[in-house]
């Protein structure tokens, strides 16, 4: 047996190992919070790690075959939206017969995002919001997207119950501290609400998604559940219920459902397309009489995964970059580059011709300022993500608009949700083709709909009914099926 010492945020944490394992399974194995994108497939380069004595390796294509000391990124505060409800409606407070349970009964609502997690909680005595808190979601050592982590449960034994593990065990530790910090007992937790997208709400009960990996794409679930906390091992009150939204489909998850409902209902007066950007892009076609879904494999790009100077949005990460200069948060050295700022140097790059409308470049384009050996470089394949990534929105919008007969023009607005949606330029976006080019003042940045829908399905029993009213409004449009979608992908390919 060998024995491997991981450093990070200034702990040690020592573990053995047989001779010959992989690196990234036994910083996997160790619990211990890392970022590998492609989930081990060693395409990405973003496991990267330093071996005193030895230098920088790709550690998922790292055997181990001596003790050695290994040095790991420290954590850094991901830029995480949680709440937003200036468009959000209200609900009036009736979570149910929970006031029996205690004194002080608090709720929680729960995000469970692919990247990030997001919790809320509340006063159920008062409907209010006493605290918020968001972390990234420690599956994330597993792969930075869905299909890698069902590749993860596919291909080792316990997956499934690993994946589960890291949600349950997240859930506890962040309830823990907030009853620790704000003096209550775990037993004055007395309800649950959680969205997230299906493959999430799949590995919270512990259900293989393998399904839904594969066509026809067939979630095990996707009906609203209730279920005794005591069933989940979560450490809260054991006659607490946890409440899991609806879905719609593999792809069309609870946080799109919770999130649709979750808007103010003037907007269903209107026509408009809901657009949450992510790994998996879905859009929502709300006409005057259909509501018509669908989802889109926009891939890691937006995530700065598959970018070569690509990273979260976290401390060091290029956030912007308008008119040749950049912004990075945290105001620190240039790192990399996360993705509403790789959105806005294509813009640039578009602008300023250093990029051709066919999206080939003469040679890498370094960015003004970026100090470093090499400066921060896009490449031609960096644009070849891009590419794919953008075309996948932009194909599955025209999909939905030519299919309910309408154009871009009578939609009264576009509404982008979630993280990723609120970060970004609209314009760059448009300039790159993500998103139709139409009046920019028809766009409205929502936040985390997701979050408020979970908010609203904790504070209110009747949330919960409305969300399954309209989820059996929207008809899911599969385009993996869909004659004409390869055609629209590969027209949107293009810069205008
Ligand atoms: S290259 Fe190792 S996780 Fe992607």
């Amino acid at each position: 047996m060998i024995s491997v010492k991981l450093h990070k945020n200034g702990g040690i944490t020592t573990i053995t190992a047989e001779k010959g394992e992989n690196l990234l399974k036994i910083i996997q194995r160790s619990g211990t919070d890392f970022y590998a994108p492609c989930g081990g497939n060693g395409t990405c380069g973003k496991c990267r790690v330093n071996i005193l004595n030895e230098g920088v390796v790709t550690s998922c294509l790292y055997p181990v075959d001596k003790n050695i000391e290994v040095i790991l990124p420290d954590d850094r505060e991901m830029k995480v939206l949680s709440s937003q409800y200036d468009y959000s409606k209200d609900v009036d407070l009736d979570p149910g017969d929970i006031y029996s349970l205690s004194d002080s009964p608090i709720g929680v609502a729960i995000d469970i995002g692919t990247t990030t997690m997001v919790y809320y909680f509340m006063d159920l005595k008062t409907g209010g919001i006493t605290d918020i808190r968001s972390n990234v979601n420690p599956q994330i050592k597993y792969g930075a997207d869905v299909i890698s982590r069902i590749n993860f449960t596919a291909e080792t034994d316990d997956g499934i119950e690993e994946l589960q593990r890291q949600l349950i065990d997240n859930i506890n530790l962040v309830i823990g501290r907030f009853c620790k910090k704000h003096n209550f007992s775990n037993n004055d937790i007395v309800r649950l609400s959680i969205v997230g997208n299906t493959v999430m709400l799949h590995t919270l009960l512990g259900v293989n998604a393998l399904t839904i990996a594969h066509a026809p794409f067939t979630p095990v679930f996707t009906d609203a559940k209730n279920i005794p906390s005591v069933e989940l091992s979560v450490d809260i009150n054991k006659d607490a219920a946890v409440l899991l939204s609806p879905s719609l489909s593999g792809y069309v998850g609870a946080d799109i459902i919770a999130g649709l409902a979750s808007i103010d209902e003037s907007f269903y007066q209107k026509q408009f397309l809901f657009v949450d950007i992510g790994t998996n892009g879905e859009i929502v076609l709300v006409t005057k009489d259909r509501i018509l879904a669908c989802a889109t494999a926009a891939g890691p790009a937006f995530e700065g995964a598959n970018i070569s100077c690509g990273m979260s949005a976290v401390r060091g990460a290029v956030s912007s970059f308008k008119d040749g200069i950049s912004k990075v948060i945290g105001d620190v050295e240039a790192e990399g580059v996360c993705g509403s700022g790789l959105i806005d140097i294509v813009a640039y790059m578009l602008d300023n011709e250093i990029l051709s409308m066919d999206g080939n470049i003469e040679s890498d384009y370094v960015i003004p300022g970026s100090a470093g050996s090499n400066g921060i470089k896009i490449t031609q394949q960096d644009i070849r993500e891009v590419q794919l990534a953008k075309s996948a929105i932009a194909a599955g919008i025209s999909r939905l608009l030519s299919i309910a007969g309408i154009s871009v023009n009578d939609l009264d607005n576009i509404l982008l949700a979630g993280g990723f949606g609120n970060y970004i330029d609209i314009k760059s976006a448009i300039r790159i083709g993500l998103l139709p080019g139409i009046n920019i003042d028809k766009y409205i940045q929502m936040g985390n709909t997701a979050g408020n829908g979970a908010v609203l399905a904790l504070k209110s029993e009747s949330f919960v009914t409305e969300m399954e009213d309209l989820k059996n409004k929207v008809e899911y449009i599969e385009l993996s099926t869909d004659p004409d979608f390869s055609m629209e992908y590969a027209m949107n390919m293009f810069f205008t």
